[in-house]
């Protein structure tokens, strides 16, 4: 096998931040190669390198064993790299093929669409691709998106393709297809390196796993001599808990109550459940089947359409947001970076957020930046946050340490109920581990918690109950252990049980 990418030696430092330490990567051509890392590990640092967004302090790349400068994206192109990046990089009010093409039409002369989507075709044929070419990005899924920016590398010749936690905001499903489009493209003899915190996908797709700690790469390992234990253990150092103790369901009063609540503008019925003291109610379902408006209309940063939410037995339904909290819930929203984080401003003032007009920080209209500081600084410890410190930009921290630095804050003494909306997207097995641990505390001390999530083995592994949702109407709600996992999917398909086995509460 010969290495189609060599990294030797690459140190990258941002500030005080090493993000990359002398770091060597080999991939070979043709293979799946895994880079694994706990959140701030380095590993989009070092893709970042290699695709000319960051030039390295020190340190050689080769390609097919030719040793590269690459100055910017355009050089990493030219060598037949392409990457998929976390954050999706399209065009909304274009469509599909727009998006595909932008910045590859030949010549000068009129663009050739007809050529354009032939070639698109032949793409999407090949690899099992399935695309609406004239739809526009906007009004497509998450799951397309991806396979517009997929198609697009392609398009664009790449032999190499990085996918930066591709998985991270699909469905169970859709992660499924795209690991078998992995597949079909290694078939087809392209290279790929993809970045996962999903060490089941890693077992299922990869040959090889390049591990980071800290910046530094603690190995390469071959996927047919290791397991999902001892990749944990690598990549975090420690043993990593794969059961969790969990106390005896003891329900007490209900702290939220959801009644006929009508979600989504055409959806046929609508969803109506509690959460009780000591309870974790999970609700499954696939990803934009009415979750982001369950969850904005119980925060008041929705208009309900109709129904009651009730919060400790008071109507919340038209309260604003701030006064919805104070009544006692604490937050974890889906959308981390446009609700939860304020990107440019520090950590300590990104742990401020919702509580700047209460007593705990705020005297005769100052800030208590002392107790801030502490308080930040414990919450940095114990949520074990990766950086500089409490003054550091909450922007660049990564991913994962930003959602650390809101679950510190939300996961405050004050509520007694926590509203948690995909709580471990992009987080590392060791964090969500930890996040996990700490919504068990809560239950045990008598707090509710209602986690929506469409990771399924999240679901099934925290919750007491468990409410599935499909087009914005409940399908189903009971006792965790009373589904199975197929019965849950078809749930989540829309494939309703008979309504006498339904139970509210
Ligand atoms: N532009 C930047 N400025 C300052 N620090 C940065 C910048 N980019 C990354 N870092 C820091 O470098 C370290 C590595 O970050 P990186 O994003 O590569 O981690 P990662 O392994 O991809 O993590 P995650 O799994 O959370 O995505 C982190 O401590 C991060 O805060
Ligand atoms: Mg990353």
């Amino acid at each position: 096998m010969n290495p189609i990418i060599q990294m030797t030696g690459i140190t990258k430092r941002f500030g005080p931040v090493t993000a990359n330490s002398l770091c060597d990567l080999s991939v070979n051509e043709g293979e799946i190669h895994c880079l694994l890392g706990e959140n701030g590990a380095g590993k989009t640092t070092l893709m970042n390198i290699l695709f000319g967004m960051y030039r390295p302090d020190s340190g050689t790349i080769y390609i097919n064993g030719e040793k590269c400068l690459i100055r910017n994206t355009g050089d990493a192109f030219h060598r037949g790299l392409g990457m998929i990046h976390q954050h999706f990089m399209l065009i909304p009010n274009m469509t599909v093929l727009q998006n595909i093409i932008l910045g590859q039409e030949t010549g000068s002369f009129k663009l050739n669409y007809g050529e354009s989507r032939r070639r698109t075709r032949e793409i999407t044929g090949k690899y099992g691709l399935d695309l609406e070419l004239d739809a526009k990005v906007e009004d497509i899924s998450v799951g397309m998106k991806q396979r517009v920016e997929i198609v697009k590398t392609l398009y664009r010749g790449a032999n190499v393709l990085v996918l930066d936690e591709p998985t991270a905001v699909l469905t169970p499903q859709e992660s499924n297809s795209l690991m078998h489009i992995l597949l079909d493209m290694k078939r087809q003899g392209k290279t790929i390196i993809f970045i996962t915190h999903k060490l089941n996908e890693t077992m299922q797709v990869a040959d090889r796993a390049t591990i980071l700690r800290d910046g530094s790469v603690t190995g390469t390992v071959k996927i047919s001599e290791t397991n999902i234990r001892s990749l944990a253990g690598h990549m975090v150092g420690r043993e990593i808990l794969f059961e969790l103790k969990k106390e005896p369901f003891r329900p007490g009063k209900p702290l939220l109550e959801i009644e006929r609540l009508k979600l989504l503008p055409n959806a046929k019925g609508t969803v109506s459940l509690s959460v009780r003291e000591g309870e974790i109610l999970g609700i499954a379902g696939v990803d934009g089947n009415g979750q982001m408006e369950l969850e904005e209309m119980i925060m008041g940063l929705r208009q309900k359409l109709s129904g009651v939410i009730r919060l400790n037995g008071h109507e919340i339904g038209n309260r604003s947001p701030l006064s919805i909290r104070r009544g006692g819930i604490g937050y974890i929203p889906s959308d981390r970076h446009h609700r939860a984080i304020l990107p440019g401003l520090s950590l300590s003032e990104n742990f401020l957020l919702g509580f700047q007009s209460e007593k705990k920080y705020a005297r005769h209209g100052f800030i208590r930046e002392t107790k801030l500081a502490q308080d930040t600084g414990k919450s940095i410890e114990t949520f074990a946050v990766k950086t500089s410190g409490a003054r550091q930009n909450i922007a660049d921290l990564s991913g994962g340490n930003q959602q650390k630095l809101v679950l510190g804050r939300e996961v405050s003494p004050e509520y007694r109920l926590i509203l948690a909306a995909q709580p471990g997207r992009g987080l590392d097995i060791g964090a969500v581990e930890y996040i996990h641990t700490q919504f068990l505390r809560l239950r045990s001390e008598n707090k509710g918690i209602l986690l929506i999530s469409a990771d399924l083995e999240e679901i099934m592994k925290m919750s007491d109950r468990i409410a599935v949702i499909y087009k914005g109407e409940l399908m189903d709600c009971k006792e965790a252990s009373r589904y199975t996992i197929e019965e849950l999917g078809l749930l989540m398909a829309g494939k309703k049980p008979r309504q006498e086995d339904i139970d509210y509460d």
